[in-house]
């Protein structure tokens, strides 16, 4: 297994429009190993290939404190939606940045596992934000475009500040982060 690199905002790879997964095979399956080794290595709770620039629609998603619950879904569709939730969102993409987004409370995915075998499944609540939040990545969107233009604006400035910072000191060790990412 191998940790992989995550991109970060603004990174015009981000925007890729991802491509529909059609072969399962061994290095498909290291893929989505590797994807989550490096979700929980980051720490995080959902990573999408487009995020570690593999342009495949698949996403991995572990909500539990345990860290032993895997969801996969590849060439995930949205068949329905219901209800609304405004979540405080983050992102491994957009390091130490959070904020209110309003999404679906309710969803009915169709996908297919890390196999191939397609399956339906309804979600809700945490799974069900973090699902369309992936949704969005594997469409070259990220949280911080529901967000109005002056915010997006500073939490460039402030991604730009962090990287400089950060290659001045890079001895220092990252601080836990009080809320995980999705
Ligand atoms: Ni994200």
């Amino acid at each position: 297994m191998a940790l992989l690199t995550i991109l970060e905002y603004p990174d015009p790879r981000l925007r890729t429009r991802a491509e529909p997964v059609t072969v399962f095979d061994e290095a498909f399956g290291r893929l989505v190993d590797d994807m989550f080794e490096t979700m929980y290595a980051a720490p995080g709770i959902g990573l999408a290939a487009t995020q570690v620039n593999v342009h495949q629609r698949l996403i991995v998603i572990d909500i539990s404190e345990e860290r032993n619950e895997r969801h996969v879904f590849v060439n995930p569709e949205i068949l329905g939606k219901s209800g609304t939730a405004v979540t405080e969102e983050g992102c491994l993409s957009v390091p130490g940045i959070f904020d209110e987004v309003q999404r679906a409370s309710r969803v009915r995915v169709r996908a297919r596992d890390r196999h191939g075998i397609e399956f339906e499944q309804d979600l809700e609540g945490i799974l069900a934000v973090c699902l369309q939040h992936e949704i969005d990545h594997l469409d070259g969107k990220l949280f911080v475009d529901y967000l109005s233009d002056l915010k997006r604006e500073r939490i460039r400035k402030k991604l730009d500040k962090d990287r400089k910072a950060r290659a001045a000191a890079p001895a220092a060790p990252a601080p836990l982060p009080a809320r995980v990412p999705l």
